[in-house]
C-alpha cells in the first residue's frame, strides 16, 4: 500500500536513512540532506517546513515548495517536491515537480505512483497544469511523466518539457 506523507520537522531516522541512500544530485534532482549529520538533518527539516509555509518569493528566487515522502507498506522509498508556482528561471529548468526513488526500489512502478500522488497534491495547491523538466538522457523519468498523462511541449538539446493537466491526471492508474 502506497502513502504520501508531507515533510514534518518531527520526521525521524527512517527518512534520514532513506535520504542517505539517494544521491545529493541526480539528473537535476537535488537531495541536500545527503551527507548531513542527524542533527543537521533535523535543522534542514525545519527549514524545509518553513519553505512550504512561506508566502511569495524569498531571497529573490526561492518559491514556496512542499516536500512529500512516498511510503510503501510503511517503508519510505522516495520523495517528491512541489513548487507552488514558477518563475521564469524555473520554466526553463526545474519545473513544478521533482521526484526520486531510492536505489533498490526502482523499476517496480514506484516512480509512477509517486508522481500520481504528487499530482493530486499539486491540484490541491491550486496548480492546474504542472511542468516537469526532464533531462534528455533520463528515459525513466520521461516514462514516469508520460504514464501520468504528460504532454511533451518542447525538446532542447538537454531537456524535455512535459506538462501534465492535474485534473486529467487524477484517475490515471487508479
Ligand atoms: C526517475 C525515477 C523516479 C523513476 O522511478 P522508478 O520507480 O524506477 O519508476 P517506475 O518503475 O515507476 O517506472 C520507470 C519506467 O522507466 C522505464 N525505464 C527505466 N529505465 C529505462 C531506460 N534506461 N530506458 C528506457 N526506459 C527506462 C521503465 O521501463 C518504466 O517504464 P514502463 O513501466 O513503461 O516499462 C528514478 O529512476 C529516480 O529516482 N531517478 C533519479 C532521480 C531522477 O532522475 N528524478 C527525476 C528528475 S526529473
Amino acid at each position: 500500500m502506497f502513502e504520501l506523507r508531507k515533510l514534518s520537522a518531527d520526521d525521524g531516522i527512517d527518512i534520514y536513512e532513506m535520504l542517505q541512500r539517494i544521491p545529493g544530485e541526480e539528473n537535476g534532482l537535488m537531495n541536500k540532506a545527503n551527507g548531513l549529520t542527524y542533527d543537521e538533518y533535523k535543522k534542514w527539516l525545519t527549514a524545509k517546513q518553513k519553505a512550504s509555509e512561506q508566502q511569495g518569493i524569498v531571497d529573490g528566487w526561492k518559491v514556496p515548495s512542499t516536500t512529500f515522502w512516498l511510503y510503501s507498506d510503511g517503508v519510505p522509498v522516495g520523495f517528491g517536491s512541489i513548487r507552488h508556482f514558477l518563475t521564469e528561471a524555473l520554466r526553463k529548468a526545474g519545473g513544478h515537480i521533482g521526484y526520486g526513488i531510492a536505489p533498490g526500489f526502482r523499476n517496480k512502478g514506484y516512480g509512477k505512483e509517486l508522481l500520481r500522488l504528487l499530482l493530486h497534491e499539486a491540484k490541491k495547491i491550486g496548480i492546474e497544469k504542472a511542468l516537469v523538466t526532464v533531462h534528455s538522457d533520463n528515459p525513466a523519468s520521461q516514462a514516469v511523466a508520460m504514464a501520468n498523462g504528460g504532454v511533451i511541449t518542447e525538446r532542447t538539446d538537454d531537456r524535455v518539457f512535459i506538462w501534465i493537466d492535474t485534473e486529467k491526471s487524477v484517475g490515471i492508474q487508479e
